[in-house]
C-alpha cells in the first residue's frame, strides 16, 4: 500500500505521543507509591485513554482532507483544469458514473468521487499526449513508457498535494496491470497492483467506459450498450477484477446503471 508523507510523518507524531502518554502515567502512579495492582490499572487505563484520543483526533484530520478535496476550487483540481482540460472534463464524468455506481450497489460514494477527481492527475506532468487533451498525433517517442507514467506521476504529486492514502492506493491501481491502448498495438502494459477493492475496480470500469464513448463521434443507446459491454468484459476476461471483490452480480448492476448515467449525460448534452 502507497503511504504519503504526511501519513508518516502522522505516524512518528502518534508513535511518539503514546510513548509520552505511557511516560507520564509511569511518572504519576511512581509518585502516587499505590500498591502495585493500582498502578498497573492506572497505566493500562490513561494508555488506553490516551491512544483512544489519538486515533480519534487522526479520524478527524483525514475527514477534513477529505471534505477540502471534495471542493473542485483547491490548488490541485484547478492545477488539472488550466494544464490538462480534457483530462479535468473526463475525471468529472468519471467520478459521475462512479459514485452513481456506487449508489447502485451500496458502498462509500464520497471516496468513489474523489478517487475519480484525482484518478488522473499525473497527465498534469506530460498532457498534451493524452488524447483528451487533442493534441496526441500518435508520433511521440517513447509514447506508451511515457502514457504508463502518468500512474507513477499521479502517486507523485499526490505525495506533493498530502493526497490520503485511500486516493493514492486509487490512482495506482486505476489501470491495474493492463495492456496500454495507443495508436498503434503494443505490447507494454502497466504495473499493477491490480484494483483491490469494489471502489479501485468500479473506478478502473467507469474510466476506461468513459474513455472508450468519449472516442464515438454521435453514440447513441444500442452503441452505448455495446460499448459497455466491449469493455467490461475485456477488463474481465484479462482478470483485472480478480482482486476487486466485486461480484457477477455487481457487475451487472454496474453495467445496468452505466447505461443509464451515460444516456442521461448525453440526452442532455444533446439538448444544449
Ligand atoms: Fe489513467
Ligand atoms: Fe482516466
Amino acid at each position: 500500500m502507497a503511504r504519503t508523507k504526511r501519513q508518516t510523518r502522522q505516524g512518528i507524531v502518534i508513535f511518539a505521543l503514546e510513548w509520552l502518554i505511557l511516560f507520564l502515567a509511569v511518572s504519576l502512579a511512581t509518585i502516587a507509591e499505590r500498591s502495585l495492582v493500582f498502578n498497573i490499572v492506572s497505566i493500562t487505563a490513561l494508555s488506553f485513554l490516551g491512544t483512544y484520543l489519538i486515533l480519534k483526533t487522526k479520524k478527524l484530520g483525514v475527514s477534513t482532507d477529505m471534505a477540502s478535496l471534495n471542493n473542485l476550487g483547491n490548488p490541485l483540481m484547478t492545477r488539472l483544469l488550466k494544464v490538462a482540460p480534457g483530462t479535468y472534463n473526463h475525471s468529472l464524468i468519471v467520478a459521475q458514473l462512479a459514485s452513481s455506481c456506487g449508489k447502485a450497489i451500496s458502498i462509500n460514494s464520497e471516496l468513489l468521487q474523489l478517487g475519480a477527481y484525482y484518478h488522473d492527475i499525473g497527465k498534469i506532468m506530460n498532457p498534451s499526449i493524452f488524447v483528451e487533451n487533442g493534441k496526441n498525433t500518435g508520433s511521440e517517442h517513447n509514447l506508451e513508457k511515457k502514457i504508463i507514467a502518468h500512474v507513477k506521476n499521479g502517486l507523485k504529486i499526490a505525495n506533493e498535494y498530502f493526497l490520503p492514502v485511500e486516493i493514492c492506493d486509487l490512482i495506482i491501481q486505476h489501470h491495474g496491470n493492463s495492456r496500454v491502448e495507443s495508436f498503434k498495438e503494443s505490447g507494454f502494459h502497466y504495473p499493477g497492483p491490480k484494483p483491490q477493492s469494489k471502489i479501485a475496480g468500479i473506478i478502473m470500469l467507469s474510466d476506461c467506459v468513459e474513455a472508450s464513448v468519449r472516442s464515438q463521434k454521435n453514440p447513441n443507446e444500442i452503441t452505448i450498450r455495446k460499448i459497455i459491454d466491449t469493455q467490461v468484459k475485456k477488463k474481465q476476461d484479462s482478470g483485472q477484477l480478480s482482486e476487486s471483490g466485486l461480484s457477477e452480480d455487481e457487475i451487472g448492476k454496474i453495467k445496468q446503471d452505466f447505461a443509464l448515467t451515460i444516456s442521461n449525460i448525453y440526452h442532455k448534452r444533446n439538448k444544449q
